[in-house]
């Protein structure tokens, strides 16, 4: 152990389990691929500004939990809490969304920071695989990406996880329904903490998970009674869609979401075996957030399914992925001789395409042998002096632990047809 550990609430993702995020992270993103989404790689921090007018002045992410910073040469930078106000900066500032091509599809997979409490599933840095379509407005739009974050889900082996769907309006309607709210929200018992946050945010309320707001909260106005015309209709074509492609969603009205730039969809993935944490993925549509960071109207749709908690929902579920083993052979040198010409076979082996390791270090056979096992391999290559004599190395296969000789210019192809 040395000096030091890694900070609170963070942790490192080390083999063999690191597997497991690797391919988490590309199950999300094969259906993503498959689908005309580009991928798009932005900045680890951003102008802190961006966030603040993006994700909102009032939220909890920027307001508590952002971690911002000011540089030597005094820019006002913050580490990215959250991906989609970087990526349509990114795509404004290249001008993706000229030229006619709408929407920009883009995927994208990262670190995350948000100075958190930690616990179980909540942590200061965290990976999040994310998807935005930016610049139409088409409740297919919206389909195509729940449908998408379920097939990934899906093909990941999970079962126990909801979609939570819900409107949340647009610049129309929800003001009205804001009013209504903070009317209601004014006549009851609340401490100051939450009253300000009637003031700033009335619809976060709503989402209170504490027993005696949610006690005072029946008889509340909900936003479904406010949805203007547009609205409900646009809501009505995202439910139809997704009943037609057989994906499963409750209706949520009290889903609220805790970045302020969402308008109208708004959806959540919960996973019932995560306890308090139990949210895997979220997103929606946010239809004002380019003109709120200086650009022009671009209606957009997006989410992102958070890698740690899927992790952690195929651990809940008992799902071990079908992983292959990193190693598929493992070469073990019996003297400098053996070491020079089985380190030659084991490059060719690699320029093949086969995955081969070598036992480095000088170890003895018992030692090499133990780290063959170990590596996961089938086969084990094995030369001393004699071998090299006669021109062959052993074949051992690693599960039988049977062991034939092979030509030592034939090593490619036998070991591709033990291999199979
Ligand atoms: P979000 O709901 O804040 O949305 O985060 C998405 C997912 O990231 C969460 O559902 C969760 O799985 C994971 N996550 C968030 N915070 C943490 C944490 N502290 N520790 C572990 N996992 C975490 C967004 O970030 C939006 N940008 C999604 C979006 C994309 N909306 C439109 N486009």
């Amino acid at each position: 152990m040395s000096t030091f550990q890694a900070p609170k609430g963070t942790y490192d993702l080390l083999p063999p389990d690191s597997a497991t995020y690797l391919a988490v992270r590309e199950a999300i993103a094969g259906p993503l691929k498959n689908s005309g989404y580009g991928y798009i790689e932005t900045p680890g921090f951003e102008n802190v500004e961006l966030f603040a007018r993006g994700v909102g002045e009032s939220t909890d992410i920027v307001t508590k939990e952002m971690y911002a910073f000011e540089t030597k040469g005094g820019d006002r930078l913050a580490l990215r809490p959250e991906g989609t106000a970087s990526v349509l900066r990114a795509a404004l500032e290249a001008n993706l969304h000229k030229g006619g091509n709408l929407p920009v599809k883009l995927w994208y997979s990262g670190s995350y920071y948000r100075y958190e409490r930690p616990q179980k599933g909540r942590y200061r840095h965290f990976s999040q695989v994310g998807a935005e379509a930016i610049g139409a407005e088409d409740p297919a739009l919206d389909a195509e990406l729940i449908i998408l974050a379920d097939q990934a889900y899906r093909s990941l082996g999970l079962r126990n996880f909801r979609i939570l769907l819900n409107s949340l309006g647009d610049q129309e309607c929800r003001p009205v329904y804001r009013a209504a709210l903070q009317d209601f929200l004014r006549g009851l018992d609340l401490d100051d903490d939450t009253r300000r946050r009637v003031d700033i945010n009335p619809l976060r309320v709503l989402d209170d998970k504490r027993e005696y707001v949610q006690k005072q909260l029946t008889g509340a106005p909900m936003l479904r009674d406010y949805l203007c015309e547009a609205c409900k209709a646009y809501h009505e074509q995202v439910r139809e869609l997704l009943t037609a492609a057989g994906v499963a969603f409750e209706d949520d009205e009290k889903l609220v979401r805790g970045l302020d730039y969402y308008t109208r969809t708004t959806f959540e993935f919960v996973h019932d075996g995560l306890g308090s944490q139990s949210a895997v993925g979220g997103g929606g549509r946010y239809d004002g957030l380019s003109e709120m960071i200086g650009g022009p109207a671009l209606p957009s749709v997006g989410w992102a399914l958070g890698v740690d908690r899927t992790v952690l929902a195929l651990e809940a579920e008992g799902i071990a992925l079908d992983i292959p083993a990193a190693t598929s052979v493992y070469a073990v040198p019996l003297g400098d001789e053996a070491r020079r010409v089985l380190f030659g076979a084991v490059t060719e082996l690699r320029r093949a395409g086969v995955a081969t390791d070598f036992a480095y270090g000088g170890k003895g056979l018992k030692n090499a042998m133990k780290s063959a096992n170990r590596s996961g391999a089938r086969l084990a290559l094995v030369a001393g002096e004699r071998d090299l004599a006669e021109g062959v190395v052993q074949l051992k296969d690693l599960t039988s632990g049977e062991q034939t000789p092979v030509a030592l210019d034939a090593v490619v192809d036998e070991v591709r047809r033990a291999l199979g």
